[in-house]
Formats: C-alpha cells, structure tokens, sequence
C-alpha cells in the first residue's frame, strides 16, 4: 500500500455546476465551498499531513470583474469564519501564489498564515493567484540574483513549496483532463486522476474511492 502523505486538488467545475442548478456561476462557488469543507474533515479523518486546493489561478484574472469579486469575497467570509476553528484543529494554512489582493484580504491572509503557522496536524496550502510558470520563473531569478548553481536541490528551496514534499496524488473534478499551470514541476511523478464529476457534486465517497485506487498503484520512478 502506498503512503498517502499530499493530496493536490484542482477544484474544477463550480460555474458549469452552478449554471446547470441555479442558473448562477456564483452559486456553483458558493456550493463548491461546502466540498471544500467534507474534503479538509476527510483528510484530517484520514491523518494525510498536506492538502494543497487550487483556488485560483494567474489566468482566473480574465474572468469578469463580477465572479472574480465574488470569488474573493467568499474567500473572505471563509477565513473569517473558519480560521479560529481550523487553527482549534490544529491545521496550518498556507498561501502560495502572489498576495496582491485588496489590502483586507491580504491582511487576513497573512494573519490566517501567522495565526496557524506552528500548528501540526493538517496543512492546507491555498493556491491564490497561482501560477506555476510564474513560480518557476521567480525561482529561477532568485537563484541568480543570490549567486546559486542551479541544482535541483537549490531550485526546490525557491519554490513556493519549499519544504512541502510533492503531491503523491492529484485530483481534477470536472471532466478536463489538464494541469492549468498547476504545479508543473511539483507533479512531475504524480498519480493523477481525472474525475468526471463537477466539483459541487465530488462527495467523500468519490474522494475514498480515489485514495483506494491510488494505494494500490506501482509507483515505479523509473525503476521496474
Ligand atoms: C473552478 O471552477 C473554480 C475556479 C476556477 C475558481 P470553474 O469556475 O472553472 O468552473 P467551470 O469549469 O467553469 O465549470
Ligand atoms: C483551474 O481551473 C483553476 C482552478 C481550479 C482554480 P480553470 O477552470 O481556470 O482551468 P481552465 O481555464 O479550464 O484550464
Ligand atoms: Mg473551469
């Protein structure tokens, strides 16, 4: 049996959920939001130490004014709601992405970070305005600007994810099978399952049925 220690979440499928119930994109986030919660209580349940969720992406800029703020605020109202519980549970919240929202919100992520940061059960990375291109450029000018060799070890500890091992599993709901500029580096020997289900409708169920299949996977890493 594999060890399941990451699970990386490419959260896909709200808008097309919400259009189809409510007739509302937003709606289809809002609903998504309550999967959020059953997977974090699902991967506490099943001791995995890390959970990387990608909420959103350095292209996610191109959506409409309308559903990016939307977007933001039910990040908002999340945190604010939920941080003193998640920090009561011991988790560790972590961003990676570029903090440049509304100064509110940067500074209750930055709080929300502080907060947790010496907790030690579950740690909950939160992908916002996450881009992996933009992750690996930055590494790569960092370790030229501080005068590194470029090795693999140097680059790693430029990541966003330093010291968070890589993702033994990756999850996309939502029928499309891509990667969206998700942790290209990061995912390099990832199982990857690709669900049909939107994100909304992606039920604890689904998600033990995954981390069952994964756990029987040969994980070869070139070898035989
Ligand atoms: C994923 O759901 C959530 C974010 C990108 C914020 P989408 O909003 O992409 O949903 P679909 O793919 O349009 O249905
Ligand atoms: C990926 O979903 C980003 C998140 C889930 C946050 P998208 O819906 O943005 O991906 P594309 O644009 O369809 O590739
Ligand atoms: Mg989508």
């Amino acid at each position: 049996m594999n060890p399941l220690k990451h699970v990386a979440i490419i959260m896909d499928g709200n808008g097309r959920w919400g259009i189809k119930h409510k007739n509302s994109r937003n709606a289809g986030h809002k609903a998504g939001l309550n999967t959020v919660e059953k997977i974090i209580k699902e991967t506490i349940k099943k001791k995995i130490s890390f959970l990387t969720l990608y909420v959103f992406s350095t292209e996610n800029w191109k959506r409409p004014k309308e559903e990016v703020n939307y977007l933001f605020k039910l990040l908002e109202n999340f945190l604010i709601s939920r941080i003193e519980d998640l920090h009561a549970q011991n988790i560790k919240l972590k961003i990676i992405g570029i903090k440049n929202f509304s100064k509110n919100l940067n500074k209750l992520l930055k709080y929300s970070e502080k907060k947790t940061s010496k907790n030690t059960s579950l740690q909950i990375n939160l992908a916002l305005n996450y881009g992996s291109k933009t992750e690996i450029l930055h590494a790569l000018k960092l370790i030229s600007k501080n005068k590194k060799k470029i090795t693999e070890k140097n680059f790693i500890n430029y990541l966003q994810t330093k010291n968070i091992p890589d993702p033994d599993l990756l999850i996309r709901t939502g029928n499309t099978n891509r990667l969206s500029n998700f942790l290209l580096w990061q995912l390099a020997y990832s199982e990857i399952f690709f669900e049909k289900k939107l994100w909304p409708a992606f039920n604890v169920k689904d998600y033990n049925k995954i981390i069952k299949k994964y756990k029987k996977i040969k994980r070869n890493y070139g070898n035989i």
